[in-house]
């Protein structure tokens, strides 16, 4: 007689379901398991006590976290706040999922990087962030490896959604308030839609299966995940604009290269920060399609 599979559905615990990659995973992962998705201040990752709570109330078997101080210039104002978010709390959350036997998903950034490459980074190339929120991010990733366990670290790079307040929507506002845009051809990386990135993330907790722990820690470690090709912010703006189907609302009319250093910020940015994804696409065969054909098919949803 033929053995029956019974399925035993995850306890996935996602944090930060209200942000831009966390608001598409909690789509996306709903068939994938018993699924508990919080965000501040059901849970805060600035207090350790709120952390732990979160997790001995759900008893994951997975812990994706998509919350993170994401505030690239007012970080250099709170470092402490950022450090909090960004390196103590995905160490609590790692110690805790290692305790108990859990896995862990984490995403990290571009900006650990100081951006003098020539070519996207590998995974092996030697981090040197420029700023808080980049020295913070790298911080919890290098506590993430240290406690060890079932992880994964996702470095990610460029994240939009057409939710929240992201690069696409804001040159969409632009051109909708001003006859000539600037935008600067001197930072360059690969745009991430955020619901692509969750996608993949899901099918990686598919892939995982019933043994996604063990899953986890056969192929833990940090890999690279970002759209595929990398362009700069003017050629990003520029497909916006061409892929925009409301153009007839459009009052701008030029639209301008300018550099960086003409917009002074409080938070240095990596110049050059595309990441090179081949590892994980060997590992998991799975890869992110080129940055375009993302934009595009996130554009046609408005
Ligand atoms: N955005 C990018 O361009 C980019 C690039 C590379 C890597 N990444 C990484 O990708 C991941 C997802 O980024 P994202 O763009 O989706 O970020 P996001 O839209 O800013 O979302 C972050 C989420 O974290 C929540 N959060 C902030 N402080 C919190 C706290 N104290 N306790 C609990 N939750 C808190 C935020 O809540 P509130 O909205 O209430 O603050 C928000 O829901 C992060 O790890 C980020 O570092 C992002």
């Amino acid at each position: 007689m033929a053995a029956w599979h019974i399925y035993h559905p995850k306890r996935i615990l996602l944090l930060g379901n209200t942000g831009q990659l966390g608001w598409e995973l909690e789509r996306t992962l709903a068939p994938l398991g018993e699924l508990l998705a919080c965000d501040y201040p059901e849970v805060d990752l600035a207090n350790i006590e709120s952390i732990r709570q979160v997790f001995h109330q759900c008893k994951p078997q997975l812990i994706i976290n998509a919350a993170a101080y994401t505030a690239v210039d007012r970080a250099e104002t709170e470092p402490n706040l950022a450090n909090a978010i960004n390196a103590i709390a995905p160490a609590i959350l790692a110690e805790e999922a290692h305790n108990t036997g859990s896995g862990f998903i984490h995403f990290s950034t571009d900006y650990v990087f100081d951006g003098l490459n020539a070519t996207p980074y590998l995974e092996t190339d030697p981090p040197n962030p420029l700023s808080v929120y980049g020295r913070t991010k790298l911080a919890g990733e290098q506590k993430v490896q240290q406690i060890g366990g079932a992880y994964l670290i996702l470095r990610t790079s460029w994240v939009y959604s057409l939710r929240r307040d992201s690069f696409v929507n804001k040159v969409l506002g632009w051109a909708r308030s001003q006859p000539n845009l600037k935008l600067v051809t001197d930072q360059v990386s690969g745009p991430t839609w955020a619901r692509m990135l969750a996608e993949v993330t899901s099918h990686l907790v598919l892939l995982g299966g019933d043994d996604i722990v063990d899953w986890l820690s056969e192929h833990r470690g940090l890999y690279h995940l970002a759209g595929s090709g990398y362009c700069s912010r003017f050629e990003w703006g520029q497909e916006v604009l061409r892929l925009d189907p409301h153009k007839e609302e459009q009052v701008v009319h030029e639209l301008l290269p300018a550099l960086t250093a003409e917009f002074p910020t409080p938070a240095r940015r990596p110049l050059f920060s595309a990441l090179n994804c081949d590892n994980f696409t060997q590992t998991f065969h799975l890869h992110m399609p080129d940055w375009k054909i993302a934009l595009k098919l996130a554009m046609e949803s408005l």
